[in-house]
């Protein structure tokens, strides 16, 4: 009795919570991933390794909207789950990604605070190691709180990261009225990962005059500088790495300019695009509102390329700024660009245009190029994800949600990393019986696992053959290949009678050796009416 007032409890919870559980996976239906509408499937054609990407709504509400629950996930390449975050990294997570910090494999994302008007985030990052577990959390030095943009693991030791300082100065030079006081200082920092260190520290206001701002401030696209909260954001950092010349590369995205700054003195070196570039831009090179400037090949004091995500455009997401929204380009483009130092000229390489070519991705955006050379671009906030093989046809293209959920969703930055991860949950095993089937259906999932070949389910099964007859119990079992995040095994209806108890199973690698056990089950009916599972998933035939 207890038993069931407890079910029709539950029974009651999932209905109020209905937005957030999708049923998609019927072992974890407290999860809702984000369902990938993939219009070009890579089809063997993608590079090897899962996607990492951390979808978010655009909506300032959000509740009922896409991705219900917006966090990091690793997916495949069909859009199955590898693993949620969800929960693992709270608050707002963004710039999720897999590297390697002390010689081991690390998952790391910004956590905290998200100000979406001004693109600014207030918090930290977060490194897991591959079970999962919290190793290390590095905020900011010297009495700076880090923002979203930037983290980048520097020969597996250092971090560069990036802080919107707001500080108050005199901005009549540039335009300030009576009251127009406040200023976004943009800094950097390299930390030393494991002792929280700073070892570099470089301010945007000492080596960069404000009138280098793509967005001067009597426009008021960047901060009407009343206070710290609409502080002038003239400079925005977005990206930083270091050359193997112990040099930084930033890009600023309110400047629509890269710099080169001193590792020692923090002067600039160079500055490419914006008002005053040190290279003559051929053609296509122009480039606005820029992200995620990356060094690609060559040598820094001859010829070298770099990649950029060139969005062209500057406005907010919501479609409006009016007036204050400016474009560069019809559309945004992944960009190679090859710069020679001694002719000083900046030359177009490769472009690496949308699918769809309406894509104008007014924020965010990156590009990474894969080590089999091909080109995976994420369109920010227009929140779309694009493979490209080396000569840039699109190989894969998916938009980071389906239907009314992929209004408005955005995605700051998207990779493809191989990943190894050893779940520290159980594995998670829901045994329902299905009317008027009859059939059991058994779903086991272990999020974040990837090393499982083979689940091997077991199960007692009571049955009298006839009526009147003597009951038999027997126990049976059954093997089925892993097929994704959720495998299943249906049991076929028996005579009528039939009971199924004591159901678990037991997870085993490729090698055969056992990994896991999970808990033991009782079938429950199943009481799942929407059947909106929005993933097509196959029937599995069980291997013995
Ligand atoms: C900052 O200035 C804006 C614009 O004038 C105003 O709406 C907002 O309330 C101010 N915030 C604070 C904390 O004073
Ligand atoms: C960087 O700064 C140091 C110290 O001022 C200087 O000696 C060096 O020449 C500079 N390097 C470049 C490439 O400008
Ligand atoms: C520059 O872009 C224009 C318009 O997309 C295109 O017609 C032209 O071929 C491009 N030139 C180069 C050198 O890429
Ligand atoms: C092209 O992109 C625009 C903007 O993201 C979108 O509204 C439209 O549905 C897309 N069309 C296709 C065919 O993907
Ligand atoms: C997938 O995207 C295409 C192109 O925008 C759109 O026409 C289609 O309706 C989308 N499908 C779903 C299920 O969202
Ligand atoms: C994943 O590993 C395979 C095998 O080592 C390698 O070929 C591939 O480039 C890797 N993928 C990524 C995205 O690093």
């Amino acid at each position: 009795m207890a038993q069931r007032t407890l079910n029709t409890a539950l029974v009651a919870f999932s209905l109020i919570n209905f937005a957030l559980a999708d049923g998609s996976y019927r072992s974890r239906s407290d999860l809702s991933p984000p369902h990938l509408n993939i219009t070009i499937p890579c089809e063997g054609r993608c590079a090897e390794g899962y996607l990492f990407v951390a979808p978010f709504t655009g909506h300032p509400d959000p509740v009922d909207h896409g991705p219900l629950q917006g966090a990091p996930y690793i997916l495949s390449d069909t859009g199955d789950l590898v693993w949620s975050g969800f929960s693992y990294f709270s608050i707002w997570a963004g710039n999720f990604q897999a590297a390697r910090w002390k010689g081991q494999d690390v998952l790391f994302s910004f956590e905290g605070a998200h100000n979406s008007l001004h693109g600014h985030g207030h918090g930290h990052h977060t490194l897991l190691d591959q079970h999962y577990n919290n190793v290390r959390e590095l905020r900011a030095g010297n009495h700076l709180i880090s923002d979203k943009h930037e983290f980048i693991i520097i020969d597996e030791k250092t971090a560069l990261i990036q802080i919107y300082h707001p500080i108050e100065i005199d901005l009549s030079p540039w335009g300030g009225k009576e009251g127009q006081t406040w200023i976004v200082d943009a800094r950097l920092q390299e930390l030393d990962i494991e002792t929280g260190e700073v070892l570099f520290e470089w301010s945007s206001l000492d080596h960069v005059d404000p009138f280098e701002s793509a967005l001067p401030l009597p426009l008021g696209q960047a901060g009407i500088a009343y206070n710290s909260s609409t502080a002038w954001d003239y400079f925005h950092i977005n990206s930083i790495t270091k050359g193997s010349d112990g040099h930084y590369l930033l890009s600023a995205r309110h400047a629509s300019t890269l710099y080169k700054i001193n590792g020692t003195d923090g002067s600039v070196i160079w500055r490419l695009g914006g008002q005053n570039s040190d290279f003559t831009l051929g053609p296509n090179v122009t480039f606005g509102f820029q992200h995620h400037a990356r060094y690609l090949s060559g040598h820094h004091d001859a010829v070298e390329t770099i990649s950029l995500f060139d969005n062209s455009v500057y406005g907010s997401e919501s479609g409006g700024g009016g007036d204050k929204e400016v474009h560069l380009y019809p559309f945004s483009r992944g960009k190679y660009i090859e710069l020679n130092h001694r002719a000083k000229t900046a030359t177009l390489v490769k472009a690496f245009h949308p699918p769809n070519d309406s894509i104008l991705a007014k924020s965010q955006g990156s590009l990474q190029t894969l080590p089999n050379h091909n080109v995976l671009i994420n369109w920010g906030s227009e929140g779309q994800i694009t493979e490209y093989s080396p000569d840039g046809t699109p190989i894969f293209h998916a938009f980071l949600d389906s239907g009314f959920l992929q209004d408005k969703i955005q995605n700051y930055r998207a990779f493809r990393y191989n990943w190894t991860g050893f779940s520290p949950e159980t594995p998670a095993l829901v045994a329902e019986e299905v009317s008027p089937t009859g059939r059991t259906n058994l779903h086991v999932s272990w999020n974040g696992d990837t090393a499982t070949a083979l689940w091997n389910f077991f199960w007692t099964e009571k049955s009298t053959s006839g009526a009147g007859e003597e009951e038999t119990s027997t126990k049976q079992s059954k093997k089925v290949k892993c097929s994704g995040f959720e495998t299943v095994l249906r049991i076929p209806a028996g005579f009528p009678g039939r009971a199924i108890s004591h159901v678990y199973v037991q997870a085993f690698d490729g090698s055969g050796n056992l990994l896991a056990t999970s808990g033991t089950v009782t079938p429950v009916k199943a009481h799942w009416r929407g059947g909106k599972s929005r993933l097509v998933k196959q029937d599995v035939v069980g291997a013995t």
